[in-house]
């Protein structure tokens, strides 16, 4: 998957290349190679809390920043981000997929982890600027530009464990990608895990602490079970994986766990249980057992994915659970995953209405 993965980031690229020859920016051939998320634009939006008041934001380079040693973030990983993507439509426009709930999330993880308040409006404007300033880089689909806003709290003092840092930095960052799975999508393998990914009380937060207490299981995972990812299911309750939410679909039905703080409430996911139910499934958001799922596996139709803005609707086909293999349905990728992915990317491309008022046009 990976050389796949490559060549269609590869090809994306250059098309964006061909496309921009008047752009700002050159994609050297390394760069073409890479894989995603490690091509970035060579500028960046950026905007600092002085303590007091938010200053302007700006077009700045991307290539580094300047932070004390002492810096809250990092010591006491003050920091919370967001990964959304602009697409190129038909017709040379481009379109920001639910940059608001994007932004919503962004200012409830903030928030939650007592960085600096800021205005949506300051974060659309620089995600809005920067999308524009690299509208010619913005890949044909199947590719798109995923843009990452960050937000770090910047205070040099290491006495603070306790206390917020006084003042931060946002910024966005803009990365280039092509599609997540170029040349078919396989069925994923996912480990079943009793543990939590990350404190309950943090889940719903976008933090880069989350992610780093979800490495070492997803790295054993990976190793000893070849699983692809990890499905955090503490106590029998499934939850999402790394960096993806879990979706079960038994015919009619799309079954996934309802908000709580346990776990980020994905973009994606909302989307698909929208476009699920206007297809006229039948949506269940509640909590679902490990004995539940696998029962529900072993039905010949049944089908299960993971939603996510990197991998859109991913198909699931083995459940490793306490060392026992079980197939999802046949194991293959199913037909509805693939027609509920379809519809949400046809929107994304502007090939579908866009019902819900999810993009916006800049
Ligand atoms: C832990 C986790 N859960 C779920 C998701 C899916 O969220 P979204 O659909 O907003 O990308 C992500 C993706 O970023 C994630 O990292």
């Amino acid at each position: 998957m990976r050389n796949a993965l490559r060549e269609t980031l590869c090809k994306s690229i250059t098309q964006t290349k061909s496309a921009s020859q008047s752009g700002p920016s050159v994609i050297s051939r390394k760069e073409q190679m890479a894989a995603f998320g490690s091509v970035f634009m060579p500028e960046m939006a950026m905007a600092q809390f002085d303590g007091n008041a938010w200053g302007p934001s700006a077009i700045v380079p991307a290539n580094s920043i300047s932070l004390h040693p002492g810096a809250h973030v990092l010591h006491y990983a003050s920091t919370c981000f967001e990964g959304l993507k602009a697409f190129r439509h038909e017709d040379g426009t481009i379109a920001i997929f639910r940059m608001d709930k994007n932004i919503a999330r962004m200012l409830q993880s903030s928030e939650l982890l007592s960085l600096p308040k800021f205005e949506p409006a300051l974060l659309s404007q620089m995600i809005v600027d920067a999308v524009r300033h690299f509208a010619a880089d913005v890949p044909t689909p199947p590719g798109s530009m995923y843009i990452r806003p960050t937000h770090i709290g910047t205070e040099p003092a290491i006495g603070k464990a306790a206390t917020p840092t006084l003042t931060s930095m946002l910024y966005v960052l803009l990365s280039p990608v092509g599609d997540y799975f170029a040349g078919g999508s396989r069925a994923l393998r996912l480990l079943l895990e009793d543990n939590a990914r990350c404190a309950p009380h943090m889940g719903m937060i976008k933090s880069g602490g989350n992610y780093a207490s979800a490495l070492q299981p997803t790295m054993q995972a990976k190793a000893k079970h070849q699983a692809d990812q990890v499905l955090f299911c503490p106590h029998g309750d499934v939850q999402e994986t790394g960096a993806a939410n879990f979706l079960l679909i038994d015919g009619n039905e799309i079954i996934t766990k309802a908000l709580d703080a346990s776990f980020l409430h994905g973009v994606t996911r909302d989307s698909i249980l929208t476009l699920a139910r206007d297809l006229g499934m039948t949506v269940s958001e509640r909590d679902l057992t490990v004995d539940e799922l696998l029962e529900r596996a072993a039905k010949p139709g049944t089908e299960a994915a993971l939603s996510g803005t990197a991998a859109v609707l991913a198909p699931v086909g083995t459940l490793i659970h306490r060392g026992t293999e079980f197939k999802v349905g046949s194991g293959e990728p199913g037909p509805t995953t693939a027609r509920l992915r379809q519809a949400l990317n046809d929107i994304q491309w502007g090939k579908a209405e866009d019902k819900h008022g999810w993009l916006t046009k800049i």
